[in-house]
């Protein structure tokens, strides 16, 4: 289908142009998935398997090849983000926070047991935080990026924090997984419950839960 020409308004109004429709179904998953995402607030009560945090922290942050490229894009390849899980009890995994290491795809413990009601608290005691049975915490290290592009490293690093949260959104989307993109917090007391050193800006909280 081509683009559909509308009439051109008289005088010197912009002329609108009509675009063929968006193919939301039955053509390209990944417009479906686009059509789909939305801000999920409320979770089942199930938990998220080892293997599906696995994906979730991949598509966020993941090696995707073999010169140790992520699947998110990031200014000169910089790579200003960490990502954290926080978890509660799963089953496989400890309760706690986990650092997500992307050059092995491993996760360091870095906090043991459930914090999941003190970052809720951080974040203006937004219920989702503590009832979804893991958030992904994504923060940055200016420093990695400022170190060459000076401040508008900055600007690159939250356009990147962006990047990853939407591949958590939409991956998220066909697994069945709802997240909500938080960004209201206070940040010395998310960076507090975190134990994140001083270096570390904590940017998004983006729990998880099944739909
Ligand atoms: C930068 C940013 C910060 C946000 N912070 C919050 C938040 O703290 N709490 C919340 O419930 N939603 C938050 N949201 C989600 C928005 O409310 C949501 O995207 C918006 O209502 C549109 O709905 P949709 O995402 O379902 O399309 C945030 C979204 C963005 C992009």
């Amino acid at each position: 289908m081509g683009i559909n020409l509308g009439n051109q308004s008289p005088g010197d109004m912009p002329m609108k142009l009509r675009l063929p429709g968006p193919e939301v179904s039955g053509i390209s998953q990944i417009e479906e998935l686009i059509a789909k995402r939305r801000s999920v607030r409320n979770y089942k009560d199930k938990k998220l398997s080892e293997s599906v945090i696995s994906r979730l922290l991949w598509a966020a942050q993941g090696v995707s090849s073999e010169t140790g490229l992520r699947t998110s894009p990031s200014a000169g390849a910089l790579y200003p983000l960490e990502v954290h899980l926080v978890i509660g009890e799963s089953g496989e995994l400890e309760p706690g926070v986990y650092r997500y290491v992307p050059e092995d795809h491993t996760l360091v413990q870095e906090i043991s047991g459930d914090i999941r009601e003190k970052l809720s608290k951080a974040a203006l005691s937004q219920p989702m935080i503590k009832n979804a049975p893991a958030s992904i915490v994504i923060s940055a290290v200016y420093a990695r990026i400022t170190s060459r592009y000076g401040n508008r490293g900055i600007r690159y690093t939250h356009m990147e924090a962006g990047h990853a949260a939407q591949n958590v959104y939409l991956l998220g989307m066909e697994l069945g997984i709802g997240t909500c993109a938080v960004g209201a917090f206070k940040d010395e007391e998310v960076r507090s419950v975190l134990k994140l050193p001083a270096n570390q800006e904590p940017l998004y909280i983006l729990p998880l839960g099944y739909i």
